[in-house]
């Protein structure tokens, strides 16, 4: 388990038993456009995985389905044997098809190959930390979570997951998942300008359960604001800086996971996520996504 003090914003948060720095990286980016096939540059992904663990960054995000199977063999490549303090924390739930879509794969069958697909890939016996993914690209469906969560439950009972999350989820499905068995973490997408999850995130920061906004830059489509714009001027920052300083402070359980394929972006981003927002700032911020 990390237990080195850390001087990455944000500090660190403790998910089930495992440490992990509040400031962690998206690796889903490092596959090729599309998120399909390789990288562009190969050895620059290499290089940013790298970089992550230099700058003492202990969670980094993937899933079999980036590439497929890409990411977590440029992980393995970069960083295998992995430090004892960096948690790998990984999804199941969809796959790739031809047109480069993410249908739905979360029947028993299809969540234990991954599992165990997800093992071989990243060189693990076993995952520290594996979110269901649930709904599909529009965002989160309506719809039962019980049987893909039992199967997911069972391959832990085996040894071969630590901690369990679900992803792109209700917060319905969140609450049926956790009838069922703990989670440590919730990853559904959020960021300054897309706020539908304010009362969940209030809600598991009760319970002791990270949350952790997948797209926290705004994803495929950078985020756009004039409110967000003028602060990061003001503070002769980026408005990425300021976008992720702001989840930072939404609430302790918050956990980054920005994407780059950059090693100068992600130097920029832990840096810009140190920024200091007065409280004039945090509460013209706040007012962007209400
Ligand atoms: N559970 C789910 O369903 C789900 C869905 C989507 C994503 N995720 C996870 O969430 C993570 C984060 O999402 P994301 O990477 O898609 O989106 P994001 O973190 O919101 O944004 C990443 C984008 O921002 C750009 N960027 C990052 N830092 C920058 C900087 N300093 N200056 C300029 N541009 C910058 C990146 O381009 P460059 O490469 O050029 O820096 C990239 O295009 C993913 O890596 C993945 O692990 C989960």
């Amino acid at each position: 388990m990390g237990t080195l003090p850390t001087s990455l914003p944000g500090g660190t948060w403790t998910l089930g038993d495992l440490r992990v720095t509040r400031f962690g990286y998206g690796a889903m980016q490092l596959a090729g456009p599309g998120v399909m096939g390789p990288p562009a540059d190969h050895d620059g992904a290499l290089a940013v995985l790298r970089e992550a663990v230099d700058l003492g960054i202990t969670h980094i995000d993937t899933a079999d389905a980036y590439g497929p199977r890409v990411t977590n063999r440029l992980i393995r490549q970069a960083l295998h044997p992995y430090p004892e303090s960096l948690h790998i924390v990984t999804k199941v739930g969809a796959i790739r098809d031809r047109q480069g879509g993410w249908p739905p794969a979360r029947k028993p069958e299809d969540l234990r190959r991954a599992v165990h697909e997800n093992l071989e890939t990243l060189d693990l016996e076993m995952l520290d930390l594996v979110n269901l993914r649930l709904g599909n690209a529009e965002g989160p469906q309506p719809e039962p979570v019980a049987e893909a969560f039992e199967t997911l439950v069972e391959l832990q009972q085996q040894g071969l997951i630590r901690h369990l999350g679900v992803s792109n989820a209700t917060a319905e499905q969140v609450a049926e998942a956790q009838a069922i068995a703990p989670i440590v973490c919730v990853q559904n997408l959020y960021n300054l300008a897309h706020r539908n999850d304010d009362e969940l995130i209030d809600r598991l920061a009760e319970e002791g359960i990270a949350y952790v906004p997948f797209f926290p830059l705004g994803g495929f489509s950078p985020l756009q604001s004039s409110v967000l714009s003028a602060v990061a001027a003001r503070l002769e920052a980026t408005p990425m800086s300021v976008a992720l300083a702001w989840l930072l402070r939404r609430s302790p359980n918050i956990l980054l996971i920005p994407g780059t394929s950059s090693v100068a972006h992600l130097r920029e981003n832990v840096a810009g996520a140190g920024l200091p927002l007065s409280g004039e700032e945090l509460a013209e911020l706040d007012r962007i996504g209400r």
